[in-house]
């Protein structure tokens, strides 16, 4: 497979399932109280670093985008999808959305206060991964906080079909929280905090969040 094959599957699966999947999650945060919290304190760092621009990377549909502007932040949302963009701007008119990948991440040197990527570095390979992270580094602010979710797990699968039995051609790649910190302190971030989740609202979900170093 050529190298770049994969983002060209990525993006080809989530047009095809970006209205069923924006339908699936549009109200999933509210019977999600652990990633509710984590959300809440993510918007508090960005408070107190004095706000400021927040990307929210693999923004899907752009429910975590929305839910950050109601905790007051500044956020805006980048999706490797254009139909997942479409479906933003349709369902939260008048927030930022644009087309893009993580791989080559758009945004200018130290152009943001905080990043959240939410479920969305997990269709990263895991020899991708430096390179997403250094990009993450170059664009947020010195001690800008930076918080991941992803799929908690030792495996990457081929996900052939989803969100309603629509095909698709995607790879989720499940990682361990200590693996993921390690990347974050390769990477140039402290890590503050882990948490794996095990309530019903998820069963392999990971959330983790770090800063920047100076
Ligand atoms: C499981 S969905 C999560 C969407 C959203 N963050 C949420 O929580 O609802 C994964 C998203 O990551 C996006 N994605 C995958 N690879 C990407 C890349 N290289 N750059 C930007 N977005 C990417 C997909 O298009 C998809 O919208």
């Amino acid at each position: 497979m050529a190298s770049t094959d994969w983002l060209t599957n990525t993006r080809h699966s989530y047009d095809t399932v970006a209205e069923s999947y924006a339908g699936l999650v549009r109200h999933l945060l509210d019977e999600t109280p652990y990633e509710r919290a984590a959300l809440a304190l993510f918007a508090d760092f960005v408070r107190a670093a004095g706000g400021g621009p927040v990307a929210d990377v693999g923004c899907g549909p752009g429910r975590i985008t929305a839910h950050l502007q109601q905790y007051g932040v500044d956020a805006f949302g980048i999706d490797l999808s254009p139909a997942m963009i479409k479906i933003a701007h349709r369902d939260h008119p008048g927030l930022r959305f644009a087309v893009g990948s993580m791989t080559a991440l758009g945004l200018a040197a130290g152009s943001v206060t905080g990043l959240v990527a939410w479920y969305s570095l997990i269709h990263i390979p895991d020899d991708e991964i430096a390179g997403v992270l250094a990009h993450f580094h170059r664009v947020l602010r010195p001690d800008g906080p930076l918080l991941l979710a992803f799929h908690v797990g030792s495996d990457s699968q081929l996900k052939t079909q989803g969100y309603g039995g629509h095909p698709m051609k995607v790879h989720v790649h499940r990682r361990q929280p200590a693996q993921m910190a390690a990347w974050l302190e390769e990477a140039g971030f402290a890590v503050e905090a882990q948490t794996t989740l095990s309530s019903p609202e998820s069963k392999l979900g990971g959330i983790l969040s770090a800063r920047r170093r100076r």
